[in-house]
């Protein structure tokens, strides 16, 4: 309920607009009552707008605090894991035993795929990028499920829900080994949810593969740092496709566009190539006096964050597991070196110093995924995997909202008003 109230006027008419208070975080100014009056707002980036009410996941970024259903990120990273948080996200609270074990057991047993999945990638050329295939074959998964459709049953929901969290490894995998000229691995219910995607990544016919329990729990601390984030843009992408009453596997591969561009989760990826980009460690000057130039386009990737003004929570969990990583695995990789030798510098540097520019989750989990064996084209593919839980979770929450509305934004017009066409020999 509003509690305060903000006065607008508009030339000589004024309005009264509540103000509400969440739980946490900044008031919010109900502006609905300007569009009936003829008046939109204007808030290109959405900047300063907020698209729904959620229960989910809290963001402050300038005190750098992230909690899931109110549990600080550091806490869940160290006292939990990946399936536990998918849990929390989806159904509110963390579960007891009895809750883990059946949770775990229905994901671990719906992690298989369709074996005409397998003819979809067959379509692929080889040279496809991972990202190219998730969002096709996430899409088509909704091909195989018509009697599970129906977004209004709860019940439905969560399995479609279940399926995804389960079977977007395997898809991932199958992506993987499609470029690599492997066969696709299937899943092994005994090992855990990371321990299986490092199989299906990485084992192969020929021989045994004994997964490592570092690497994995570093895969699984990839997984949980990257779970949910609030309203980002693939999340709010999942919102908006959702809200036309669209089915949870086309709304997620909609959330997998949406999260490979650059900016969001491409900058893993982006970042490692920016790694390769810069070569060794003498030429970082060079490229940091260019990141500093307002005329030159280029920007340290993993670098910055919208949100995060002060520093990324998720960050600070994921340089202690890189540094682990790095040491346990003893790698001598220059580019290793290169982006070391970055976030040493870049930490110093006034320009990132003013402009509040740290190194992002997205920096460390770039290297630890390289140091991994995972190759570049892959980090995204891994981003999406681990954040389609929060899609699902926030596609969920908006269903279950009584009264959702389909998500339609207005328009500051700027183009040609009404004029007649000319024929086409006097244009
Ligand atoms: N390197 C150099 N300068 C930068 C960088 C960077 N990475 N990021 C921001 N700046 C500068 C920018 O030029 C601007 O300077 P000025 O005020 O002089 O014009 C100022 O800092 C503010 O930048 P902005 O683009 O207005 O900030 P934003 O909040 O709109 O952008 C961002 C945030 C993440 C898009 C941006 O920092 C960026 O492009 N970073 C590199 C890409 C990256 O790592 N993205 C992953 C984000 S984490 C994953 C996720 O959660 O999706």
């Amino acid at each position: 309920m509003a509690d305060k109230k903000a006065v607008v006027q508009i030339d000589d008419k004024s309005f009264e607009l509540p103000i509400y208070s969440g739980t946490a975080g900044t008031d919010v100014i109900d502006v609905r009552a300007l569009g009936q009056q003829g008046y939109f707002t204007f808030d290109p980036g959405f900047m300063s707008t907020g698209s729904c009410e959620s229960k989910i996941t809290f963001i402050d970024g300038g005190k750098g605090v992230l909690l899931h259903r109110g549990y600080p990120i550091e806490q869940l990273a160290d006292k939990s894991n990946y399936l536990e948080l998918c849990y929390l996200l989806l159904e509110g609270e963390l579960p007891n035993h009895a809750q883990y074990e059946d949770f775990e057991n229905t994901i671990t047993r719906h992690t298989m795929v369709h074996e005409k999945i397998a003819s979809f990638f067959q379509g692929f050329r080889v040279d496809a990028h991972p990202m190219a295939m998730l969002c096709g074959v996430v899409g088509a998964l909704s091909s195989f499920y018509h009697s599970d459709l129906d977004i209004n049953d709860p019940e439905q929901r969560k399995r479609s829900a279940h399926r995804l969290i389960a079977k977007l490894p395997t898809i991932s995998a199958m992506a993987y080994k499609y470029t690599v000229g492997q066969p696709f691995v299937y899943p092994r219910n005994e090992l855990s949810y990371a321990e299986n995607f490092l199989h299906m990544m990485f084992s192969v016919p020929a021989e045994d593969y004994k997964v490592s329990p570092i690497l994995a729990k570093a895969m699984d601390r990839i997984f949980m740092l990257h779970a949910d984030h609030e309203q980002n843009a693939s999340t709010s992408t999942v919102r908006l496709a959702g809200s036309s009453g669209a089915n949870p596997y086309a709304c997620i591969a909609a959330g997998v566009a949406s999260l490979w561009g650059p900016a969001h989760g491409g900058a893993n990826e982006a970042c490692l190539k920016m790694l390769q980009q810069i070569g060794s460690v003498d030429r970082i000057p060079e490229f940091v006096k260019r990141a500093k130039d307002k005329d030159d386009s280029f920007r340290l990737m993993g670098f910055g964050h919208r949100v995060y003004k002060n520093f990324d929570p998720r960050a600070k969990v994921m340089r202690e597991t890189c540094h682990e990583v790095l040491k346990e695995l003893n790698i001598k990789d220059p580019l290793l070196d290169v982006a070391m030798e970055l976030e040493r510098i870049a930490l110093e540097d006034p320009y990132f110093i003013e402009k509040k520019l740290y190194p992002n989750v997205d920096f460390y989990s770039g290297i630890i995924l390289k140091a991994i064996g995972i190759p570049t084209s892959m980090f995204t593919v891994i981003f999406a995997m681990s954040r389609t839980v929060g899609w699902i979770s926030h596609w969920d929450e908006m269903l279950s909202e009584k009264g959702h509305k389909i998500g339609r934004p207005r328009q500051l017009y700027t183009g040609y008003n009404t004029r007649d066409i000319k024929d086409i020999d006097q244009r």
